[in-house]
């Protein structure tokens, strides 16, 4: 009998043939590449083996990458426990340590030696020790024909149970999570360490050289980079912060190569990729094309032009927004990308097509017509149900987080709910601190034109989905949104700071009286209040038919396709992409090369820009070309410098700060974006645009080196190649 197992993740042999199509799609689980992948990665030029990678019995490349602090990835590269990670993921740590005198965004930070290097408060990285498949022990006792609660209440126990039974040493975790809509289960033992130090980083001029204008974009000039190091207690055991902590000795630190990489060199991404939904019906990718993302995409025009404008005009005003323009501007740019790459490549109609084949193939088994003759079908009409629904969502979900107000009246509710509860304190401390920081980086002239600019969006929706104290107020106010926004704002006491701090530590009560009279109070409150009682019901429920069914296809599509191997979408778990270095053709008379050089940065360069601003140092080191073992042979005549360059590998948000891997398992690269066609990889992969970017390991060890003066650093790494013909 074929076990659940192979009948779940196709036949190797199978995996071949389907495989040389979709050649380079894919995040892989590695304790699988064994049998899924190993052989298919070779043939790409991969000369280590899928042990070298993933190994639990001897140090692999496994137990050099880290989680960074949940939200991206890190690798370890030398034996004093450094860490590499991407500029915009230590960006906070920057930030935080960062002062008018001290600016380590402006100018950049190095530690010049271990006194020097900065604690992190909450900042923490985790490895992952083991992955086991648990899929029977949390499935057991469940049914296809549950409802998804009680499902649900027999997974979670089981769980628990599971977890209560794991053998763990003294500071390891376990974490078990579903994978393939919940057919499958893996459990994962790690390790996590908490005192993490800023080493270095570049001026935000270099890490985030192009900013907002290059974000998602591809030619690419940005030293997107951090460093840090990783501190351990007595024995090299996790142990909160104390000075006394002494460098951690990794089990594994990956060697770097200098080589290069050159057109269809085998590359490898190890990460943590946050979330993707390979496997949606066709209804669903429809409705994130034309409803979701361009309703998302809407709402934030508006509040990135008012932004903006304001910006533009005013110095204070731009570093005020400049954080919180960047967040929102990250998604906006992105959604864009996916509509403009689903279009180019089809996405749709490809869908459909995969769809009528599934079905074909279907119909003609009795058992699996049986099984799952309807569940596509059904999936389909699901979404539909839920798509109105969804749009309001997205609607009052985008509106009312990008009004500070509301913002402001939320955390005063969570705080209202809080009281008289055990952990109040706690709660006010975070609510306080959370206002502190809101309030210091507030317009109300701003938050007052946002307002403005996207109620009309609220507004204009179904009446039945919209609060009637809204239409009420409109009413009151002359139906002109500009007038309503002045009543409101005017003289509102949520918007006084010291009133509203100094009333949260003494006397809350006083404050939580004018969640009855404030107008803008009543407001929020109202559209909230029908969100959660008569939006978020529905959703939930179509949200729960939806996962059942959305399970069943995952299980459907892998016994339909029994030849074709499946990779589960991305939860955040450590995986494997790989696939080749590779230039584009985005559209009809555009060809893309893979590599760019610093020559790039100089013609971007704008003096006094706040995007393409070049620092003086590094200017100097391109006139004379001081790049050391890290420049390369110049066709044209004497050196340059690579900066970033593309490869087919799958990855998305997450898989910030991850290592590039070449044939040999060396560091080539560090992982840091996506051309911006090719962002659907999220929803549909497609070799032919879909390209991630990262910034070339020698501008990083050249930066640090020439630019930073902070050799110590590279002479605690492990290099392994000199290029020939470089200069010593
Ligand atoms: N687009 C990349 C990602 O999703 C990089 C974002 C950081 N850079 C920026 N200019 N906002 O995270
Ligand atoms: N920039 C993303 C990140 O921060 C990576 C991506 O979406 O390609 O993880």
């Amino acid at each position: 009998m074929m076990t659940f197992f192979k009948k779940f993740f196709g036949l190797t042999a199978g995996l071949l043939c389907m495989g040389l199509a979709k050649a380079d799609e894919g995040m892989w689980l590695p304790q699988l590449l064994e049998s899924l992948n190993e052989k298919r990665m070779q043939q790409l030029g991969m000369k280590i083996s899928a042990k070298d990678i993933y190994d639990i019995n001897k140090g692999s490349l496994k137990d050099a990458i880290v989680s960074f602090g949940g939200f991206c990835t890190g690798e370890v590269v030398s034996e004093k426990g450094l860490v590499l990670t991407n500029h915009h993921c230590g960006f906070e740590s920057v930030q935080k340590h960062s002062t008018l005198d001290k600016n380590y965004i402006r100018d950049g930070f190095w530690a010049r030696n271990g006194a020097e290097e900065l604690p992190n408060a909450g900042l923490y990285v985790t490895f992952i020790v083991r992955i086991d498949d648990v899929s029977d022990q949390v499935l057991k006792g469940v049914s296809r024909q549950m409802k998804e609660p009680e499902r649900q209440s027999i997974v979670d126990r089981n769980i628990s149970a599971l977890k209560k039974a794991t053998k763990l040493g003294n500071s390891e975790n376990v974490l078990i999570s579903p994978f393939f809509e919940g057919n499958k289960y893996y459990l994962f033992v790690t390790e996590t360490y908490t005192d993490v130090r800023l080493v270095g980083a570049p001026p935000s001029s270099i890490g985030n050289f192009g900013q907002d204008s290059d974000n998602w974009m591809w030619p690419r000039h940005t030293g997107d980079f951090s460093v840090f190091r990783i501190y351990a207690g007595k024995n090299n055991q996790p142990a909160e912060y104390s000075p006394d902590n002494v460098p951690y000795v990794p089990k594994k630190a990956l060697t770097i190569s200098l080589k290069g990489m050159q057109q269809d060199d085998f590359t490898m991404v190890f990460g943590f990729p946050g979330r993707t939904t390979e496997y949606l019906p066709s209804e669903a990718v429809r409705q994130i094309m034309e409803v979701n993302d361009p309703a998302k995409i809407l709402v934030r025009d508006r509040t990135l032009s008012v932004m903006n404008r304001y910006m533009r005009a005013n110095e204070e005003l731009k570093i005020k927004y400049a954080s919180k323009y960047a967040g929102i501007a990250n998604a906006w740019k992105k959604w864009q990308g996916e509509i403009l790459g689903l279009k180019r490549t089809d996405g749709l109609q490809k869908k459909l097509q995969y769809e009528a084949a599934f079905q074909k193939r279907l119909d003609a088994s009795d058992l699996l017509k049986a099984r799952y003759g309807l569940t596509l079908r059904d999936l389909n009409n699901a979404y539909k149900a839920i798509e109105p629904y969804a749009l309001t969502r997205d609607y009052y979900l985008e509106i009312t987080s990008k009004i500070e107000l509301f913002s402001i009246i939320k955390k005063l509710r969570t705080l209202k709910a809080a009281t008289g509860k055990p952990g109040y304190e706690k709660e006010l401390a975070k609510q306080l601190e959370s206002l502190t920081e809101l309030y210091k980086n507030l317009s109300i002239d701003v938050d007052k034109d946002i307002f403005s600019a996207l109620l009309p969006l609220y507004m204009e929706q179904q009446a039945s989905y919209i609060a009637p104290v809204s239409r009420q107020q409109f009413e009151q106010y002359g139906n002109d949104y500009q007038r309503w926004a002045g009543a409101l704002y005017a003289g509102n006491f949520f918007l006084d700071a010291s009133k509203v701090l100094k009333g949260a530590t003494s006397d809350p009560s006083e404050i939580f009286r004018y969640f009855e009279t404030d107008p803008a109070a009543k407001l929020i409150i109202g559209m909230t209040d029908l969100y959660d009682m008569e939006i978020a019901p529905r959703l939930n429920e179509l949200q729960a038919r939806i996962n059942g069914l959305q399970r069943d296809y995952m299980k459907a599509q892998t016994e339909v396709f029994t030849d074709r191997s499946f990779y589960p979408d991305a939860n955040s778990t450590l995986r494997v992409g790989f696939g080749k270095v590779d230039d584009y053709k985005p559209a009809d008379g555009i060809a893309y090369n893979y590599y760019t050089y610093l020559d790039g940065v100089m013609e971007k360069y704008k003096p006094g820009d706040y995007e393409f601003d070049v620092p003086e140092k590094l200017r100097q080191l391109y006139q004379k070309k001081e790049y050391g073992r890290y420049g390369v042979k110049n066709p044209a005549g004497g050196y340059r410098m690579p900066v970033c360059f593309i490869a087919s590998n799958h990855t998305t948000g997450g898989n910030s700060g991850s290592p590039v891997l070449d044939a040999n398992g060396q560091l080539v690269g560090i992982n840091f974006d996506r051309v911006w066609e090719g962002t659907m990889s999220d929803i549909s992969y497609d070799a032919s645009i879909c390209r991630n970017i990262m910034v070339d390991i020698r501008y990083v060890l050249f930066l640090i080196e020439k630019y930073a003066g902070a050799g110590h650093l590279i002479r605690e790494m492990k290099l392994a190649h000199a290029i020939p013909g470089s200069r010593k």
